[in-house]
């Protein structure tokens, strides 16, 4: 991380001003230095649904950032599911109830056969802290390998390869960081360069005396600014992984659930086989649920040392939450409508590029793109943080990502509709005029 690199956290945070809101007061009081929140003037919300979040004064927004309610803003499928549930029987896991068997197997069906095993957690850190200590005892290895902008989370051993949150920019040293697959960083052979900067910094972390136990990358490096094309650069940077005696986990915590409206999973684009599969975020439209799948051998050998045990984790009512997911992306049809919803935003997108150069680069695939500002006078993130505020004063919420800050970030609910993407595209080309 150079001194230009932002915090993905820090980016269009509320920074103290002339505010004087009683909420934010109370906020600030209640949480002192920790209390983030987005906006210059935060906002304020009220009620959701759909695609809309609506804030205390009536103005409804277009939510283009949270992927997590990602069949809709308190979907009703979701909410009877939960409230039946919550009304029946709630109970830690240790004790046998159907709708987690149920929902276990509908889960586990989705992945390829090899994916053996799940393990339910209540947060997408808490799924990737056990993969990690998954790899370390399968491998024997202490080693971790990232992209420079990656996030995966908030445990101590995740934020440790989480480098888009460090404020200091001091690399662990049993953490490598390679650049994001993009043509800035590798020219026109990504996947070469890309396998080849992983297999060096594996190479580096053997020297080092750690070993490399896993190779831990988003399947859609959304922090990294996204960076989803060509289908299949990934899979030699995997194959030196394996061949370095480590384990490919894919972070799945973004772009799973059919987001990218290919399927359910963002590594099947890649044509590549992780060992471990972590996932989180819009598993329960909201509902605190995450968790793992994996080969069954890790779970033995990690079984072996130490069980795991999370007292929320994959609780009936996550369950109930989690079967209410799947139902709504497979009845109506969210993976087609991402894809659909996916094509009309980047046609419009193109063309709206095509007249303005301030737009440097279109990426992604689905309801995930990246906008990639040009560089100007004006330091990057400032630049988009300005594009987010005047998009807010449009009615749409939008965020931030890559190294700093330079990529405007879309995840709207996969529920979008042909003329919510007007909505957003009359949106943006007012906004790139004002801001
Ligand atoms: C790619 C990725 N992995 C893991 C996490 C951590 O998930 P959680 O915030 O549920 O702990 C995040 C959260 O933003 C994420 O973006």
């Amino acid at each position: 991380m150079t001194d230009t690199s932002r915090s993905i956290l820090e980016m269009n945070a509320y920074s103290g001003g002339t505010e004087t809101s009683p909420l934010l007061l109370r906020r600030q009081a209640n949480m002192g230095p920790a209390a983030i929140l987005f906006y210059r003037e935060p906002l304020e919300l009220q009620r959701a649904s759909g695609a809309w979040l609506e804030a205390t004064d009536g103005t409804r927004y277009l939510d283009c950032y949270n992927n997590v309610p990602s069949v809709g803003h308190c979907h009703p499928r979701v909410v009877e599911a939960v409230s039946r549930q919550i009304g029946l029987l709630n109970v830690h896991s240790r004790y046998l109830t159907e709708i987690v068997e149920s929902y276990l197997e509908r889960l586990l069906a989705t992945f390829p056969e090899h994916l053996a095993h799940a393990v339910l957690t209540c947060s997408g850190s808490e799924a990737n802290d056990l993969a990690m200590r998954m790899a370390i005892r399968a491998t024997g290895n202490r080693g971790f390998i990232v992209t420079e902008a990656a996030y995966h989370g908030n445990t101590a051993a995740v934020a440790d390869v989480s480098p888009s949150s460090w404020k200091s920019g001091h690399v662990p040293d049993h953490v490598r960081l390679v650049p994001a697959p993009s043509a800035d960083a590798y020219g026109p052979s990504v996947a070469e360069g890309f396998a080849a900067a992983v297999a060096n910094a594996a190479r580096d972390l053997g020297e080092a005396g750690y070993g490399l136990a896993a190779f831990i990358c988003d399947s859609v490096f959304s922090s990294d600014g996204i960076h989803a094309d060509p289908e299949g650069f990934l899979a030699p940077a995997i194959d030196a992984v394996h061949a370095a005696g480590g384990l490919y986990i894919a972070d799945e915590v973004q772009p799973g659930f059919g987001r990218l409206g290919h399927g359910m999973w963002g590594f099947t684009r890649h044509g590549v086989a992780p060992d471990i599969v972590t996932m989180g975020k819009p598993m329960g439209n909201g509902f605190p649920m995450a968790g793992l799948v994996g080969r069954h051998e890790l779970f033995a050998q990690f079984c072996e040392d130490t069980g795991y045990f999370n007292t929320f984790g994959g609780n009936p009512v996550a369950a109930a939450a989690g079967m209410a997911v799947l139902d709504c992306i497979g009845e109506e049809d969210l993976i087609g409508n991402a894809a659909r919803s996916g094509r009309l935003l980047m046609e419009g997108l193109t063309s709206i590029a095509a007249e303005n150069n301030r737009i440097r680069a279109l990426r992604g695939t689905g309801l995930f793109i990246g906008i990639e500002l040009a560089k100007t006078d004006v330091p990057a993130g400032e630049g988009v943080a300005r594009l987010i505020d005047a998009l807010r004063q449009r009615q749409v919420l939008i965020g931030a990502a890559g190294r700093t800050g330079e990529t405007l970030k879309l995840r709207p609910p996969l529920c979008l509709s042909a003329s919510e993407v007007d909505f957003f595209l009359d949106a943006l080309r007012l906004a790139l005029r004002e801001a």
